[in-house]
């Protein structure tokens, strides 16, 4: 096979066969095929597209490239949830202890990733002593004996989309629906769950901030998700404003807690119990949402789920304690708070400028070897739907740098969108059980 042929192949429209796809992945991942040959295949993919067998293809090629986790020596029937990113989104911490209470084995591995705030596993780094560095052996003990472990990526996890997207993001050829999904789904499908619930976020601060984006993008996820054998759910959820209060480290941890005991932001706690609810039912404890959902808040109303978070941090070397006693986490030295100046409702908060307010301040790694500071952060004090009086709080400033906290201060003073009325506004879009 000649590299040339399959450029010239897709250049004129016509679809990739699974041998040519197979060994194209193949080629690239081992450097034989090189960048500029695989940036013009990627371009010819823009403007052509692929169809469903050949986007299924590249998944299963990418998912192959590397280590595809074995977790057939968990019992049960074990469900991995992905979001693809928002502010504030600190559901796994809330969703994975609920979850793991009703017997449901989650084994998941997570990022740290750029971004607004750290990823799933900076925020449970707030705990000390915890750590995701752990063998798969230790992995799959850990989820046998309490049912929930989180480690950190493997390195050899989907090479080939390590590869690929770090290519695509230099030539102009992220923004193509199969491309996304196929990089997603492959890391996805090469952590070794039985089933998967996607979040799909849609709004300004996700990454397709059109709703119609959004379904495409969750339908053609499902799709590959079911094709590949495994039962595969999404959910498209709102991020036309930080999902929850809290958006920085310490600060999501401190609100992940508060929801574990029954506190949590009704927004954000719609969004918990949705995915839940999905993935309750695909790991077989209920036949209904209606049932799903009442485990899931008994979990929480008797206390076991947030047990389950200790037990967790415990497992992983942590300090548990800290779960009880979150006053203990780290805290900002300087706070600001942001005042209105304006009257009526809130009517949006652009998460991404609230996103980069986190960032100003420390939050978040702008570099892949940027240090995080995890006490730093935004605490939104007035929701979207919220009457504002003229000098009402909107958000207080957790941060250690007082002109880094002027800075930020700006960027939320501009998030706010103050208009005359509450605005129509639901948090879950839809849920695709099929493509
Ligand atoms: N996230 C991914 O993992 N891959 C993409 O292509 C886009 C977003």
């Amino acid at each position: 096979m000649r590299m040339y042929d399959l450029i010239q192949k897709k250049k004129q429209g016509a679809s990739l066969s699974k041998e040519e796809i197979s060994w194209m992945v193949k080629e690239y991942t081992l450097g034989a095929i090189p960048d500029y040959q695989m940036s013009a295949m990627m371009m010819a993919v823009c403007f052509q597209g692929m169809d469903e067998a050949e986007t299924l293809q590249l998944t299963l090629s990418m998912r192959d490239s590397g280590d595809v986790l074995d977790l057939s020596s968990i019992s049960g029937i074990k469900v991995d949830k992905h979001s693809t990113g928002g502010v504030g989104d600190k559901t796994s911490l809330v969703l994975a202890p609920m979850v793991a209470a009703l017997g449901i084995p989650v084994a998941k591995m997570s990022g740290r990733g750029l971004g607004h705030t750290g990823g799933t596993i900076d925020k449970l780094e707030c705990f000390p002593g915890f750590t995701t560095s752990l063998s798969q052996e230790q992995f799959i003990e850990n989820v046998n004996r309490i049912k929930l472990s989180i480690m950190g990526q493997t390195a050899n996890l989907a090479p080939a989309d390590k590869k690929l997207y770090a290519l695509r993001d230099v030539t102009a050829t992220v923004n193509q629906m199969s491309l996304i999904a196929s990089s997603i789904m492959s890391k996805k499908l090469a952590a070794g769950s039985d089933a998967i619930v996607l979040d799909v976020k849609t709004g300004n601060g996700a990454f397709m901030q059109e709703e119609s984006d959004a379904f495409a993008l969750a339908r053609e996820m499902v799709r590959i998700g079911n094709g590949a054998g495994k039962r595969t759910v999404a959910v498209v959820t709102d991020m036309d404003q930080p999902l929850g209060c809290a958006v920085g480290n310490a600060l999501e941890v401190k609100e992940a807690i508060l929801s574990l005991n029954g506190q949590g932001p009704s927004d954000f706690m719609e969004v918990v119990y949705a995915l839940g609810e999905q993935m309750v039912l695909l790991g077989g404890k209920a036949r209904t949402q209606q049932e799903a959902r009442a485990l899931l808040s008994d979990a929480v109303k008797s206390g076991a789920a947030l047990k389950k978070l200790a037990e967790f941090v415990e497992a992983q070397g942590g300090d548990g304690s800290y779960v009880y006693h979150p006053e203990l986490l780290p805290t900002a030295s300087h706070i600001l708070e942001v005042k209105s100046s304006e009257e009526g409702f809130v009517t949006r908060i652009l998460a991404e400028e609230i996103g980069l307010a986190s960032l100003i301040l420390g939050g978040g790694r702008s570099t892949k070897d940027s240090e995080i500071d995890l006490s730093v952060g935004v605490l939104l004090k007035k929701k979207r739907g919220c009457q504002v009086a003229y000098g009402d709080t909107l958000a207080t400033i957790y941060a250690n740098n007082r002109n880094q906290a002027l800075e930020a201060y700006g960027k939320i003073v501009n998030a706010y969108e103050i208009g005359e009325a509450p605005p129509e506004a639901s948090m879950i879009k839809g849920i695709l059980t099929t493509p």
